[in-house]
């Protein structure tokens, strides 16, 4: 369960725009996909993803230019990360941030949950999910095609109502105030 006060937002990046991704954006994200991944989507997956009614493709424009995306299934209650990516030549300027901030400003309600597969040895991304509450839970063996790497696999989590009502009852006890 994630404590809310861990997510540290950044201030945004002048002229950055996150938006809805759309169809006639897949020919930039291709582009930025083929740069970003040693095994990149097909153009097919995102079309996939984008047909899914229930799902959250974003955008981040910057000055009218695609810079980078992320793409989001649900799944009931549960929320999948299938891709995020930031165009190298704008990367650590906080549009992964921005991207991920959308996505829970518009899916994070009581009970909401969120999980991701991601390699061990991508640092920059670990590192970026984890800022966001995410918590590795588990290990795909040999989940990468492309080498057989293992998936460490995250999950982010948001507290039931009830959840949420006993953790600020326990938080009242422990700084002296009622508590039975
Ligand atoms: C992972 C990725 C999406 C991050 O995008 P980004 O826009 O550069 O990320 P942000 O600028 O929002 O970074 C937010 C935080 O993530 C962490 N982070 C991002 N890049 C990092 C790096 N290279 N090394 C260490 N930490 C990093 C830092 O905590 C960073 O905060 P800070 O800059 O204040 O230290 C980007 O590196 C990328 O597209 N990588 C290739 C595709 C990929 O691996 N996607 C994830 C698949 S699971």
């Amino acid at each position: 369960m994630i404590d809310r006060a861990d997510e540290r937002s950044r201030p945004p990046l002048p002229g950055l725009r996150v938006r809805r991704l759309g169809y006639g954006d897949l020919p930039q994200v291709i582009a930025i996909e083929r740069r970003a991944f040693p095994a990149p989507w097909s153009l097919a997956m995102f079309v996939l993803e984008l047909s899914k009614q229930s799902g959250i493709c974003l955008a981040a424009e910057l000055e009218g230019s695609l810079v980078g995306y992320l793409i989001c299934s649900r799944y009931a209650h549960v929320w999948h990360v299938m891709n995020v990516a930031v165009d190298p030549a704008y990367q650590r300027r906080g549009i992964a941030s921005a991207l991920l901030e959308s996505l829970f400003a518009q899916a994070d309600r009581p009970g909401a949950e969120y999980t991701l597969e991601v390699r061990p040895s991508n640092t920059p991304a670990i590192r970026l999910y984890e800022r966001y509450g995410f918590r590795v839970e588990g290990l795909r063996k040999a989940y990468y095609h492309d080498n057989r790497e293992d998936a460490l696999v995250m999950w982010r989590r948001i507290p039931s109502e009830p959840e949420a009502q006993m953790t600020a009852r326990g938080r009242r006890g422990s700084d002296g105030e009622e508590q039975r």
